[in-house]
């Protein structure tokens, strides 16, 4: 288990998906069979971590009370934080402050779906480097999209920067961050990007100008979905699609991973197969206990 705590991102509109996401929270909509929320709480708990510090807006916590509640069906401790407005990842920190009480984190964004083979264990290993930062860089055909990290020839990060005309490589760093203890104190040091927002990436700065950052690639054998337009939000569904029915195996599943840690017992497994009696999700439940 980790000591570290985690946190969620889960603010937002999700401008580009509308008008579908009008009154109901885009990370609240499915992907494929469950809650695009599930798959990264998935990810944290797959780091071992239990404490997690959701943000929201004002106005979509409660939609997500209403789904996890306090998290301790799997196991979790779920506090529910808001972040105003919607001011920067970085601001997520300065949410975050009392919540992380001096503790390392992990923070993914509400969005983002990771799937790869050796995920676990290199969340491990970046749970284990108490000092510094990790993030995760992983190859696109798009990267002036996105935060995108450059690298020199034994891997060591030289520069990271913000949504690039002219894009440093291809590899953008995704929405999965974890920090010492020291994050909230350095964003409350940065000043708001063109766009008005406390960039996460002017936070990674002060780490890289330290030679505190360290960047972890995910390589061919990873997926990491993008749920941000309509088309994509249908790609990552017959994504999982695919992936599950092929497999027999589900992935972003919370109670398959709490069993596993051995946060939930076999009965309370089979208390949540129930719940999902007649149907694939349930009858999946089952077989695992
Ligand atoms: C944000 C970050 C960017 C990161 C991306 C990952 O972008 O600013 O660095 O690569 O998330 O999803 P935004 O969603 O604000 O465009």
């Amino acid at each position: 288990m980790s000591n570290r705590k985690g946190l969620i991102l889960a603010g937002g509109t999700g401008s580009r998906l509308w008008p579908i996401t009008q009154g109901i929270s885009k990370q609240l909509m499915p992907i494929y069979d469950k809650p695009m929320i599930y798959y990264p709480i998935s990810v944290l708990m797959l780091a071992g971590i239990r404490d997690i510090g959701l943000i929201t807006t004002p106005e979509d916590r409660h939609q997500f009370q209403t789904l996890l509640g306090d998290g301790s069906q799997w196991g979790l401790a779920i506090t529910y934080l808001v972040q105003e407005r919607p001011e920067g990842l970085a601001q997520a920190y300065i949410v975050g402050e009392d919540f992380l009480d001096g503790s390392a984190s992990a923070m993914v964004l509400g969005d983002n779906i990771f799937f790869g083979h050796g995920l676990p264990e290199m969340l491990q290993a970046a749970d284990l480097r108490t000092a510094g930062g990790t993030v995760f860089g992983y190859r696109v055909s798009d990267p002036q999209r996105y935060g995108v990290v450059a690298m020199d020839a034994s891997g060591q990060v030289t520069q990271i920067v913000e949504k690039p005309k002219h894009p440093p490589s291809n590899y953008a760093v995704t929405g999965l961050y974890f920090l010492d203890g020291t994050a909230p104190a350095r964003a409350r040091q940065i000043t708001p990007s063109d766009r008005g927002e406390l960039e996460i990436t002017s936070l990674l700065e002060t780490y890289l100008r330290e030679g505190a950052l360290t960047v972890e690639r995910m390589g061919r054998g990873f997926a990491w979905l993008d749920t941000g337009t309509h088309g994509s939000l249908l790609d990552a569904g017959n994504f999982v699609r695919t992936l599950q029915s092929r497999q027999g195996m589900q992935t972003g599943c919370p109670e398959e991973i709490a069993f596993q840690q051995d946060w939930i017992d076999r009965e309370r497994l089979l208390s949540h197969a129930d719940r999902y009696d007649k149907t694939d999700y349930g009858a999946y439940l089952r077989s695992l206990a």
